[in-house]
């Protein structure tokens, strides 16, 4: 794409570059200088296109400041570009897209109107976590899966017959599609929280189905590994085999990585849209795809 800039947040540099690179598009990079007191000055090399930039930023943590520099950086490219698309490849707060208990805000669709606000002519996000968020927005938008970028790296795996399985019924969809595109059985755990401990626990039918078989626990995100681990004790005492988890976003919080492989996780296999040790999978040509 001749004519586009695209401008790399200092929390997607590797996306960005590799995005730059598939569509041809001319790569500035910015600088964060941060201050004792937290605020971050930012400097971009380069000249931004007249016509075209897509500003790629992921939010998570540090989520408040990657969010104002991603909001920064649209800012900027607006000022010379007449279009601005916003990658945003793990939008932070977007499991804050209704409102679950009566006072709660709605942050979504704060960022809704800051992005647009700040020039923003479209918001590209991968794996959101719910769809909903996005209709808060009213830029265009778009959510694209990563669903067959974790496949294609799995089936590299060789695993022999595995079960696909979503650790939730929220997340059943995610994985059945997941499974569809692997050609694999899927199930679907069923979480029952305790109202007055809050402790979760997992009660499944077909457990039986596991048993002796390799595993490949899909979810949108990992943060602090809760779900995963609990998943994986259950299904450890239904005898299975290894246990493989696949997501898009891993964010790893509080040590996760650690406590997931302690609970008997033989591998976590996530995309770069945050980068880090398990991030392996690169979703850069999913992006190319959504901004043609
Ligand atoms: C839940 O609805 C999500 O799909 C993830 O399962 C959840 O957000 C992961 O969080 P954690 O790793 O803290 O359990």
């Amino acid at each position: 794409m001749s004519n586009v800039s695209v401008i790399s947040g200092k929390s997607s540099e590797e996306l960005a570059k590799k995005l730059s690179k598939r569509i041809k598009a001319n790569l500035i990079k910015s600088t964060i200088r941060v201050f004792p007191d937290g605020e971050s000055k930012i400097t971009l090399s380069g000249k931004i296109s007249k016509k075209k930039s897509i500003v790629v930023q992921s939010i998570y943590p540090p989520v408040d400041s990657n969010l104002i520099q991603a909001l920064s950086l649209i800012s900027k490219a607006k000022e010379i570009s007449s279009e601005v698309i916003a990658v945003i490849p793990y939008l932070g707060y977007a499991r804050q897209d209704r409102e679950f208990l009566s006072g709660e805000i709605v942050t979504m669709k704060v960022l809704a109107k800051l992005f647009k606000g700040v020039g923003a002519s479209k918001i590209i996000a991968v794996d959101i976590h719910s769809v909903i968020g996005l209709k808060h927005f009213t830029i265009k938008s778009k959510n694209v899966t990563a669903i067959p970028d974790l496949v294609k790296y799995f089936k590299k795996l060789n695993l022999k017959d595995p079960v696909v399985v979503s650790p939730d019924q929220g997340g059943k969809d995610r994985a059945q599609e997941f499974a569809k595109e692997f050609g694999s059985e899927f199930i679907a755990l069923e979480k029952k929280r305790d109202r007055k401990t809050g402790k979760v626990q997992i009660k499944t039918k077909n457990a039986d189905e596991v048993m002796g078989r390799d595993l490949i626990l899909v979810d949108d995100m990992i943060s602090t590994g809760g779900s995963i681990i609990n998943a994986t004790q259950f299904l450890k005492k239904q005898k299975c085999k290894q246990v493989y988890v696949a997501c898009t976003h891993a964010l790893l919080m509080n040590n996760a990585e650690k406590k997931i492989k302690n609970a008997g996780v033989t591998k976590i296999v996530s995309t770069n849209t945050i980068p880090g040790k398990t991030s392996m999978v690169d979703v850069s040509n999913t992006i190319s795809k959504a901004i043609m």
